[in-house]
């Protein structure tokens, strides 16, 4: 029997209109759940919709429906960009169903009845958008830390998880479990940011809204939003019914990935809620980062949201993963642009990938009407290119154990450039005007195939339709494409090559640039700006041995905490390379410890120590910002590079 893989992504509110970040989540889970199950593994993939909650019942009153009609419209609108973002889940829970709020209730009573629930009164600072309870000092500049918006005083008669009495064991099995939360960035961020500190009791019903699973033995209360979306990952698997075995078979969960903001629910509140259940801890909780647009989060209220449907329309499913599994980093924040996106589609897709199945089919087509060869005479070139097979198996494995995503479609991709490099230094145009060549010209030909057939294997988890199609033109049609399969030299002759239409037809790019601005809602089309220039004054000129004394070296952050009693100070502690200091750096009013953590960035080394506000710094940290200091950016590098280098 294979070995089960449970897998997991948040269960999305339905918002009018999902955007490029929520597909970017979902399409990296996508792509991992497609490569365990190319790995043999037997996957259930789930996804699903957060449907209750004091938002989404004001947002149906505006409109004038039902909150039933409300989320019944919008969650379709989501499975309808599931199918065309090409998603495998397995199953697509809605926490509106009775198999999830029945176990829900259940859930409730049993936790009540143990003494880990119980009733008090509520007083705090509310975020009606993201339905978050936060304390003073969590505040950002006032507002909510998550979205900025202002927060509300709210009071009530609460239900409380009696999470402190499960806090110290929380600690306990975080520390013993290095591997429980990645990247190890995020673990660090929740002990010292909310474990450490002390955990408050969390409120899990709400008598203010209606629309919500209610508490069976007291209906004044519906259960508040964490307690409910937190369990559709057991409810879904019928947890708490008269069949449970799909919860017997895949629980614990495997992986769930979350994205940032979220991890606090999942490391904290959810492995409480699983202890006070007595139920098994998730294996793994991996938390990404966000797809940032002008370095923000997108919102509906800035007017910058990108529709992943207009993009797939105009470039297909396959353009649009690709960008959204290579462009960043899974794990950290990176910035969607259409440049970036058009540049991808062209350079990596139409010129790399593209071009290599289309010369291929072409050629063995011309020179062997269709029918691909044997293995032939060898090349002196055929030795590198089997060889950088054999070490790409080696580098995914162990990058997308890692859910480095990214770093392994890179690898794919340079080996397709070393296919289309062998195809310039064997020249078979010049072996087919030589007939006693020809079996060396079939060789080549044989391993121009083989390859496309091995990297249609890699590229099945990440772009499924195109690898079916390279499957298609070469006529080998689903055999051999499993992840066991990709060892070079299998007995692929003689299948029949179809040439078809250009896998990634070639952009204009600036052409198609101004189509997509005249595209954007007028709100967020770029005006026509003054051009602002600079006039910095000048500082005296200085000799390359006045720069030399500076030692600049790389550092990475591993932990950022408020300074107390400061608005703008952060104590962080920074590793360079076989040392971790202390820096105490003022950029607290524009970073979020979120935004800091695990970046790489520029340290003065030499800088004398100093105490600021009681705590020692040794060393500062660079970043650039504008003159009125509204905005700040870390100066950190443009790949990933070893901290404790120096900077020259
Ligand atoms: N309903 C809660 C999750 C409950 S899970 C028990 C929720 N929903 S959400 O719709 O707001 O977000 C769903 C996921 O989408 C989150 O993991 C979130 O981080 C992710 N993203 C939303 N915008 C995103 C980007 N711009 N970039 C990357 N991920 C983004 O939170």
């Amino acid at each position: 029997m294979s070995e089960k893989f449970y897998i997991t992504t948040p269960i999305y509110y339905p918002s009018d209109k999902l955007h490029i970040g929520h597909a970017y989540a979902t399409v990296n889970t996508d792509a991992i759940a497609r490569f365990n199950r190319l790995l043999g593994k037997d996957v259930w993939f789930l996804t699903g919709a957060d449907e209750h909650g004091q938002k989404i019942q004001r947002k149906a009153e505006e409109k004038g429906v039902t909150p039933q009609e409300y989320v019944d419209e919008v969650v379709a609108g989501i499975q309808e960009l599931w199918k065309l973002m090409n998603i495998s889940n397995d199953d697509f829970i809605r926490t509106t169903q009775k198999r999830h709020s029945d176990a829900v209730m259940k859930i409730f009573k049993q936790l009540y009845d143990k003494g880990d629930i119980y009733k008090d009164e509520y007083e705090g600072l509310y975020c009606t958008p993201c339905e978050s309870f936060w304390l003073e000092r969590q505040l950002k500049d006032g507002c909510c830390p998550d979205c900025g918006r202002k927060v509300e005083k709210a009071k009530e008669e609460s239900y409380f998880l009696r999470t402190s009495k499960y806090a110290d064991r929380l600690i306990k099995y975080i520390e013993e479990h290095p591997d429980f939360i990645e990247p190890a960035s995020r673990a660090k961020e929740m002990m010292t940011n909310f474990l450490k500190p002390g955990l408050e009791d969390l409120c899990i019903s709400r008598t203010s809204f209606y629309w919500g699973i209610p508490v069976d033995f007291d209906p004044n209360h519906v259960i508040y939003v964490w307690l409910d979306a937190l369990s559709n990952y057991i409810t879904a698997l019928g947890y708490g019914s008269d069949d449970d075995s799909m919860y017997q078979k895949l629980w614990p969960a495997d992986l769930h990935v979350v994205g940032k903001e979220i991890i606090r629910f999942h490391t904290i509140y959810w492995p409480i809620i699983l202890m006070a259940l007595d139920l098994p801890m998730p294996k793994k909780i991996f938390g990404h980062g966000w797809l940032t647009i002008d370095g923000g989060k997108m919102s509906k209220s800035k007017g910058n949201v990108v529709d992943p449907k207009l993009l797939v329309d105009r470039y297909g499913v396959d353009a649009i993963r690709y960008f959204l599994l290579r462009e960043v980093q899974f794990g950290g924040d990176g910035e969607f642009t259409n440049e970036a996106l058009l540049n991808r589609i062209n350079f990596d897709l139409a010129n790399d990938l593209g071009n290599l199945v289309s010369r291929t089919a072409s050629m063995i087509e011309k020179y062997f009407d269709g029918i691909i060869p044997s293995m032939g005479e060898k090349t002196d070139f055929d030795q590198e290119l089997e060889e950088s097979f054999s070490q790409l198996k080696v580098d995914v494995t162990k990058l997308m154990d890692k859910y480095k995503i990214n770093e392994a479609l890179t690898e794919i991709f340079r080996v397709i450039s070393v296919c289309n490099k062998y195809i310039d230094l064997t020249e078979p145009w010049v072996l087919a005007k030589d007939k006693s060549k020809k079996n060396i010209l079939g060789n080549v030909m044989y391993h121009l195939a083989e390859s496309l057939r091995i990297i249609s294997i890699y590229l099945t988890p990440f772009l499924p339709d195109t690898a079916v199609e390279i499957r298609r033109q070469l006529g080998i049609g689903e055999e051999m494409n499993m992840f066991a399969d990709v060892d070079f030299g299998k007995e692929i002759m003689g299948a029949k090559v179809t040439k078809g239409e250009a896998l990634f037809p070639r952009i204009d790019i600036p052409k198609e640039l101004e189509d997509l601005e005249k595209l954007k809602p007028a709100s967020a089309q770029k005006k026509e700006e003054e051009p602002k220039t600079v006039n910095r004054e000048s500082k005296p000129e200085i000799t390359i041995d006045d720069f030399a004394k500076l030692d600049l070296r790389l550092g990475k952050v591993l932990e950022c905490v408020p300074v107390e009693k400061s608005d703008k100070l952060y104590k962080l502690q920074v590793k360079i390379g076989s040392e971790t200091r202390q820096v105490v750096s003022g950029i607290k009013k524009f970073l979020s410890p979120d935004d800091i953590i695990g970046k790489t960035v520029v340290v003065v080394y030499n800088l004398k120590p100093v105490k600021l506000r009681g705590e020692m710094s040794c060393g500062m940290i660079l970043a650039a910002s504008n003159d009125d200091d509204t905005s700040l950016s870390l100066i950190t590098t443009d790949r990933e590079m070893e901290d404790g280098l120096g900077v020259r």
